[in-house]
């Protein structure tokens, strides 16, 4: 496996593929690499000729009381695991690299951007929208492969694509999850021992939602409030627990078949994310 920091090195990387007709498959990650992001790189392995994978902490999708500075970096364990699921490029920029001037050029996307995650974390979507696209713009994949453990990401990444025409297709991948539920994420862990034994309860809460959808209960308000009270005993903090269309993550109403149920909660200093999606 190459690993490369620099966009002019990327680039000659990728033209030669280009040139021998190669495919390839793109995996953009925050390094602190677990099994989700594994089974990323493991997909795009099996759909592409070529697998780049990124590892970015990209500081304008952090808030300014967020985690930038204590967000895991360990790179070299990283590699490791990259070289062992066959990767071929690891794409390691400097955050001067990826931002040699200030930016003067946004990307928002409306509505889907402000919603969910994005109204407890202004401006977080759109720091990914742009360092998505940048990274489209280096590596020109013909696949991204993104995790749908970060839903919302994924419909923000999709409508951004659709809207500039980025010629690449996407495809979503489902969350990886601890033996007990847990969805695996790199915020994991800051956890304490007390509060890791309780945090399956999130998975927990969201899927008795889904199961008593399938068993035909059709008031969603009454069936979140239950379980956000549950975890709110337990010491959770709850930021938003919501039944929302898939397609577009607007509010869900009783005919809608292609469901997803959200939860966004703090278990002490830890936001925690999580969701299930089905159609009934
Ligand atoms: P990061 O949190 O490192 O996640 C990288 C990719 O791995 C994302 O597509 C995410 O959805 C996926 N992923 C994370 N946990 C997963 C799990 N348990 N199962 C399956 N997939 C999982 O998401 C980001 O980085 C950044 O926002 C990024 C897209 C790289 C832009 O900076």
């Amino acid at each position: 496996m190459q690993t490369i920091k620099t966009t002019s090195a990327l680039r000659a990387a990728i033209r030669q593929w280009r040139s021998d007709g190669l495919s390839i498959a793109f995996v953009p990650t925050m390094g602190n690499l677990h099994a989700g992001h594994i089974s990323l790189v493991e997909t795009a392995r099996q759909q592409a000729d070529k697998v780049v994978v990124s590892i970015f902490v990209n500081p304008t999708q952090f808030g300014l009381n967020e985690d930038f500075d204590s967000y895991p970096r360990t790179e070299r364990e990283d590699q490791e695991k990259l070289i062992a699921s066959n990767a071929d490029l690891l794409f390691l920029p400097a955050v001067q690299e990826m931002y040699p001037q200030t930016s003067k050029t946004g990307i928002s996307v409306a509505s889907l951007s402000t919603i969910l995650c994005g109204e407890s974390r202004p401006g977080h979507f759109d720091g990914v929208a742009v360092v998505v696209c940048k990274l489209l713009n280096m590596v020109q994949p013909d696949l991204l492969l993104l995790g749908e453990k970060d839903f919302q990401q994924l419909a923000v990444i999709r409508q951004m694509v659709a809207d500039l025409n980025i010629p690449v297709e996407i495809k979503g991948i489902a969350t990886v999850r601890e033996a007990d539920g847990l969805a695996m994420s790199s915020r994991n862990a800051y956890l304490s021992e007390t509060e890791r034994q309780l945090a399956p309860m999130l998975f927990q809460a969201i899927s008795t939602v889904r199961d008593e959808i399938l068993a035909g209960a059709a008031d969603f308000e009454t069936l979140v409030v239950r379980q956000s009270q549950r975890l709110q005993q337990a010491g959770f903090v709850v930021d938003y627990f919501q039944v929302r269309r898939s397609a577009d993550l607007m509010p869900a109403s009783a005919t809608d078949q292609s469901l997803v149920v959200l939860i966004a909660a703090r278990l002490g200093k830890t936001r925690l994310i999580d969701n299930v999606h089905f159609c009934r």
